[in-house]
């Protein structure tokens, strides 16, 4: 999940603000992202659904999917749309659960709370509230379906988000969602950058650990209904490349809230599981660094441990064969996690530079052993990590489009 910076969050709200305060206010000006009844149609919503929806309510669409696509709502239901925008969803809702049932549309952005409000003006069953997702204005076990469109990826903290949606929702209350997921992890310059937030990208999570936060805060049956590429509907070429750099594509999910949540315990041991750690640690690409890590303590942590020992006059009996086999293996397994990238990022100058330092660590080791050569090839390796590391943040298919598209469309 995203842990940023205090100031950071602050900044974030702010752009997310600033950026829907636009959407609200000026849906006509070019965006970095759909806007407007084609995006609803783009995203995946039956024009029939569409019908007699008020003009300016979808020309302030913001939405990422169809999260009606889940079919969670009956009449009667108490239904809580989050980051509601303009409101297409909450009307849709609003028709769904009937005179019988209730919607509360929320939204933090000021001028989309102004637009709501003015939209419920209308609407016998629709109420507006002013609030953060993060804190949700409502008492515990109040609604029996949440919906969402294009909101969590925008929220700093999301796991307080979801045991929010966990704590308003009735047990075996639904959930039906759509979001934005990336495959790859965001770099921290990226992920810190305010705009690039507000644009929906950036602060979406690894789409396995979004779906294991819910999971972990005691949803059931979470499934994803429909992924899709929604950023080649952006009419920004940087946006698209952000985009295609960390994977960023839409879902539709949905699930079901548990009669409890299991406790605090079980959802730390889960979130401890050292399976987890692996793949992030792989996802992140840094197997290779881990690998080269355990090289390096086997070669220079045995030294120090026989010299520390030796001070205090006990005398440690190494076996140099087992030292230089332990070393030698995980020098190897840095190679394979670099060979691993060539898959990901097309280049074959890290492959080439791990290779070398590869072969050097083993004539050290095999041939004739010198600190000097073997420290040579722990630099070789570390640099064709580093290499790896640099060239997956950049993709190939992102390298072949070059950088000189038509840049950032302003907002
Ligand atoms: C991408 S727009 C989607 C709006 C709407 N769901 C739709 O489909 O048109 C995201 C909305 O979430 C709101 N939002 C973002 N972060 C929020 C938060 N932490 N709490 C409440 N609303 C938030 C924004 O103000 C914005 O209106």
């Amino acid at each position: 999940m995203v842990a940023i910076l205090g100031f950071s969050r602050e900044r974030i709200f702010d752009a997310v603000k600033d950026m829907y305060t636009g959407v609200a206010n000026a849906p006509e000006l070019p965006y970095h992202f759909p806007v407007g009844r084609d995006a609803c149609l783009a995203v995946g919503y039956p024009q029939e659904v569409l019908e007699g929806l008020p003009a300016a309510t979808l020309a302030s669409f913001a939405g990422v999917g169809y999260p009606f696509r889940a079919g969670a709502i009956k009449e009667g239901d108490t239904v809580l749309d989050i980051g509601a925008g303009s409101g297409t969803d909450a009307l849709i809702a609003s028709r769904l659960v009937g005179p019988r049932g209730k919607v509360y549309a929320l939204d933090m952005t000021l001028a989309m709370v102004a637009r709501l409000r003015a939209l419920a003006a209308t609407v016998p069953n629709l109420e507006v509230l002013e609030g953060n997702a993060e804190s949700l204005p409502l008492p515990d076990a109040s609604v029996d379906v949440v919906t969402s469109n294009g909101m969590l990826n925008l929220v700093p903290d999301k796991r307080r988000a979801i045991a929010e949606i966990f704590r308003v929702l009735k047990p075996g209350g639904r959930v039906q969602i759509a979001d934005i997921v990336i495959r790859r992890p965001v770099t921290l310059d990226c992920k810190t950058d305010p705009k690039l937030w507000a644009e929906c990208v950036v602060g979406a999570t690894i789409d396995e650990d979004y779906l294991a936060a819910f999971r972990d805060a005691g949803f059931e049956d979470v499934s994803v209904l429909r992924e899709f590429d929604y950023f080649s509907h952006s009419r920004s070429e940087h946006t698209r490349e952000v985009a295609r750099r960390f994977g960023a594509r839409a879902i539709e999910i949905a699930m079901r809230r548990a009669p409890h949540a299991p406790p605090l315990w079980v959802q730390w041991a889960r979130r401890a599981d050292p399976r987890r750690a692996v793949r992030a640690v792989q996802r992140r690409g840094l197997a290779g660094a881990a690998a080269l890590g355990a090289a390096m303590l086997a070669c220079y942590g045995t030294v120090a441990a026989t010299a520390l020992l030796s001070l205090a006059g006990i005398t440690l009996a190494v076996k140099g064969g087992a030292v230089s086999a332990v070393i030698l293996a995980f020098g190897a397994l840095a190679v394979i996690a670099v060979a691993a990238g060539v898959r990901k990022h097309g280049r074959y100058a890290p492959l080439a530079t791990a290779l070398a330092g590869g072969a050097v660590l083993s004539y050290a080791h095999l041939v004739n052993f010198s600190f000097a050569v073997e420290a040579l090839g722990f630099v070789a390796i570390g640099t064709a990590i580093w290499l790896d590391h640099r060239a997956r943040e950049t993709p190939v298919s992102v390298r072949k489009r070059g950088a000189g598209g038509e840049g950032a469309a302003t907002s």
